[in-house]
Formats: structure tokens, C-alpha cells, sequence
């Protein structure tokens, strides 16, 4: 690629901030020339250039493995499944950001400090809830003293903070009153209490806490490498989990399992199943809660959470449909993509683990957010415990050098 303004230095210009690498090269290239700058020669950056960061190392993580060929998924070794079978999501957290596995950890939903009710207060009521989280987290942040280095108390209480916000803009924007932590409460069945006003029974609350578990932590997907890169800086916790949340707004990773449920809904009943999923295929469409870019095998939180929903006391007639248009689908894409493995993904068993505890779809992303802070947090302090500022080069590929048309 041909490379512009790179002539041999540029002595008047001390100013310009960081030496690029490549403005380097091209010096060293240059030296120890004593000819007049040549400002039209271009060079080659021939460095290795991956799209989107793709198969790049960028960072060496302690926390989550995903292992996209046989379908696992470890945080801090341990596999998702015995997590979901033996943990509770303040345990997992815990286990992220101190290594300790703790199975009796408790951390309630903490307290909304009054700047921050104020600020929701005056969100309009259509404002979408991961903007109202975003904003929410960022009003916390201003409101607490967040000194360097991160710390697991920071962690412990801005994961604590959020689902209290949530829960407080989901009543507010229904003409309701928020309602108080009930510090005797675990997180999830916490923040199911202040959202509905009356306490879950266990079984609806053991369903959530075990979506919020598949949800905590998956390695360096894009609002975790968000938070890396914010902390890198030396900015705060909160300011790492306001620009996670903006990365996760985002529907090319938040995710959609609210298109999951429109496309159950879609389905109607198992008999139209078969006909449906082929229809879909053929108008192009894709199947919502099938394939994914790392596994090539059934998604372990796609079986995690697929238990968890067929254990539950009252399993809402949709999950018996849902599970029917899966074995459908399933079938249908090995055929259509023999070369292809095409599984669940974990978004296919969060709809219906989210719809039967009673979340409205548009609440779905937003409590996924909730979910990943406990990895987003336990990256921010693994990264500052071991820091070095992230800043990737980027190959020029914009005109040479040129004199300003005077
Ligand atoms: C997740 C996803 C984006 C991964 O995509 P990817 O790794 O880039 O996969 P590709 O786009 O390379 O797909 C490979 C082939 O499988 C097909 N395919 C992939 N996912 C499919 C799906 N869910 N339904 C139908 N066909 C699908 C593609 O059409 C493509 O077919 P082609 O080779 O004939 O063009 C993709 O599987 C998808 O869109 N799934 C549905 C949305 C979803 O569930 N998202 C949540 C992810 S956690």
C-alpha cells in the first residue's frame, strides 16, 4: 500500500504528540542520509493487518476461556455448567475478580444515591433502557470517589449499584415508585424485587441468577476489550462500565433474544414448525439463536440455561414450543449446512429463561448488560493490575504529503 507524508522526519514539528511507529521506521530508513527531505517518496507498512482485530492476541486473560471447537466455556478453570448447577451469580462474580471460589458469597443490589434517582427521574419515559443504564452508571460514577487503581470493593459496588438503577427506571417510566434494596437479598432475586415489588419465588429466581451466570464473563468480546481500553488510560471503573454498556447497545454483539421470542411467536405452534424454519431459510432469513462466530459446537450456556428453563415449576407453554422449533431448526440447518455446524447459541435459551421470570423483551438487553458486570469489572482490575496503555497502530492509507493550496 502506497504510504503518504513519511519523507525523513519532520524537525519542525515537535509538536505533533506520539511518534508514529511508522514515521520511526521511516526515519531509520532514512538516516544517515544527508539529503534534502524527499516529500513525495511513499513506503510499504507491510505490518500483519487483521479487519476487526480478528485471531489477534491482544491481551492475556486469566478469567474466561472459550474454546469455540468443543463447545466450552471455563471462568477461572472452572466449566459454565457446574457454575450454573453449584454457584449463584454474587459467587461467580466473586470467584472473577478474587480467584476465590466462595459458593456462600452474598452481595445485594446497593442503594441509588440521590443524584442518580434525580437523573432518571428526568430520562423521558421512552427512553430505551440500556441508554437509561449507560446514563445511570455514569451519574454513579459521578458521585463516588474512584481512585487508581480500580479496587474489588469498586467492582463489588458498582455491580451491586446497577441492577437498582434498572429496576428504578423500569417502575419510573411506568408512573411508579422505586423500591428500596432489600439488603437480605441476593443480587438477582434482588433486582427482581425492586423491579416487580413483591420477592420472586426461588425457583424464578434461581432461573435468572442462572442466565445472569452464562452471561458474566466471555473472554475479549468487544464491551470487555471496551473496558480494557478505557481502564488502560488510568480512567475509572465507572467510566470502563458506562462505555461497555455503549458497546453492548449495540445489536452486533448485545444480542437479540427478544428476536428469538418475536420468531417463536412467529412459529405459533410445533406442527408449523418444520414449515416455517424452511421458509425462513429460503427468504434469506436467519434463524435467531443459531450459529455463532467462535462455536462450532452446541454453546455450553445454550445447555446451561436449556436445563434451567426445562426444570422450571411453571414452564410457560411457549418454552414446550420453543424447544420443539429448536430440534426443527437443528435438523433442518445440519441438512441445508452439512459443511457448517450451525447449533443453539446461548441466546435461544436466555428468551425463554427471560420471558417465563417475567422481563419484557425490552428489558432483555439491558439485563444482559447487568449480567456481564461481573466480567467487565474483574477485566478492568486484571487489566490495571498488570497495565499498559492500549494503543494499536493504523496502516495510512490517505494522500502523501502535500503542500496546502495557498
Ligand atoms: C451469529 C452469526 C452472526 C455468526 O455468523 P458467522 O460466523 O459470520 O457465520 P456466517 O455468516 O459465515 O454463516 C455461514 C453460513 O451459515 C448460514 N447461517 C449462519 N447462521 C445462520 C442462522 N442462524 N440461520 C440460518 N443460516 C445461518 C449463513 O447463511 C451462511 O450460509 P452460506 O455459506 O450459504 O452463505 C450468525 O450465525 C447469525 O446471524 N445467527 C443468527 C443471529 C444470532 O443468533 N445471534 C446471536 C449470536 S450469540
Amino acid at each position: 500500500m502506497p504510504l503518504g507524508p513519511l519523507g525523513p522526519a519532520h524537525p519542525a514539528r515537535p509538536s505533533d504528540g506520539e511518534p508514529l511507529a511508522i514515521a520511526k521506521q521511516a526515519r531509520r530508513r532514512a538516516e544517515p542520509s544527508n539529503a534534502p527531505p524527499d516529500y513525495h517518496r511513499t513506503v510499504t507498512d507491510d505490518r500483519p493487518y487483521s479487519p476487526g482485530l480478528e485471531g489477534v492476541i491482544a491481551g492475556e486473560t486469566s478469567l474466561g476461556y472459550v474454546d469455540g471447537e468443543r463447545g466450552r466455556l471455563l471462568y477461572r478453570g472452572y466449566r459454565i455448567g457446574d457454575l450454573v448447577d453449584h454457584g449463584t451469580y454474587p459467587a461467580v462474580a466473586n470467584l472473577l475478580w478474587t480467584g476465590e471460589w466462595d459458593p456462600g458469597h452474598h452481595l445485594p443490589t446497593g442503594p441509588i444515591p440521590e443524584a442518580v434517582l434525580a437523573t432518571l427521574r428526568a430520562l423521558p419515559r421512552e427512553t430505551k433502557p440500556m441508554d437509561a443504564l449507560r446514563t445511570a452508571v455514569s451519574a454513579w460514577g459521578a458521585t463516588q470517589t474512584l481512585d487508581w487503581p480500580p479496587t474489588p470493593e469498586q467492582a463489588r459496588a458498582l455491580t451491586a449499584f446497577s441492577p437498582s438503577a434498572l429496576a428504578a427506571f423500569a417502575r419510573i417510566r411506568r408512573g411508579l415508585e422505586p423500591v428500596e434494596p432489600d439488603p437480605s437479598l441476593d443480587l438477582v432475586p434482588g433486582f427482581l424485587y425492586q423491579l416487580n415489588g413483591e420477592r420472586p419465588d426461588a425457583a424464578t429466581a434461581r432461573a435468572l441468577d442462572a442466565y445472569f451466570i452464562c452471561g458474566a464473563e466471555h473472554g475479549f468480546n468487544a464491551s470487555t476489550f471496551t473496558a480494557r481500553v478505557i481502564i488502560a488510560t488510568r480512567s475509572d471503573i465507572a467510566s470502563a462500565v458506562s462505555g461497555a454498556i455503549g458497546t453492548m447497545k449495540g445489536p452486533l454483539h448485545g444480542g437479540a433474544p427478544s428476536e428469538v421470542v418475536e420468531q417463536i411467536h412467529q412459529v405459533g405452534s410445533p406442527e408449523r414448525a418444520e414449515a416455517w424454519v424452511r421458509d425462513a431459510i429460503a427468504r434469506g432469513e436467519r434463524l435467531m439463536g443459531f450459529g455463532h462466530r467462535v462455536y462450532r459446537a452446541y454453546d455450553p450456556r445454550a445447555a446451561a440455561l436449556r436445563k434451567v428453563a426445562e426444570g422450571m415449576e411453571h414452564r410457560p407453554e411457549w418454552l414446550e414450543l420453543a424447544i420443539a422449533v429448536e430440534d426443527v431448526a437443528l435438523r433442518v440447518l445440519a441438512e441445508l449446512h452439512p459443511g457448517r455446524a450451525l447449533k443453539t447459541n446461548v441466546e435461544y435459551y436466555a428468551a425463554p429463561v427471560l420471558m417465563a421470570v417475567g422481563l419484557t423483551p425490552d428489558l432483555f438487553p439491558a439485563t444482559f448488560s447487568l449480567s456481564r458486570h461481573a466480567g467487565w469489572t474483574a477485566h478492568v482490575l486484571e487489566q490495571a493490575a498488570n497495565n499498559r496503555l492500549i494503543r494499536p497502530d493504523a496502516r495510512y492509507v490517505g494522500p502523501p504529503e502535500r503542500d496546502l493550496p495557498v
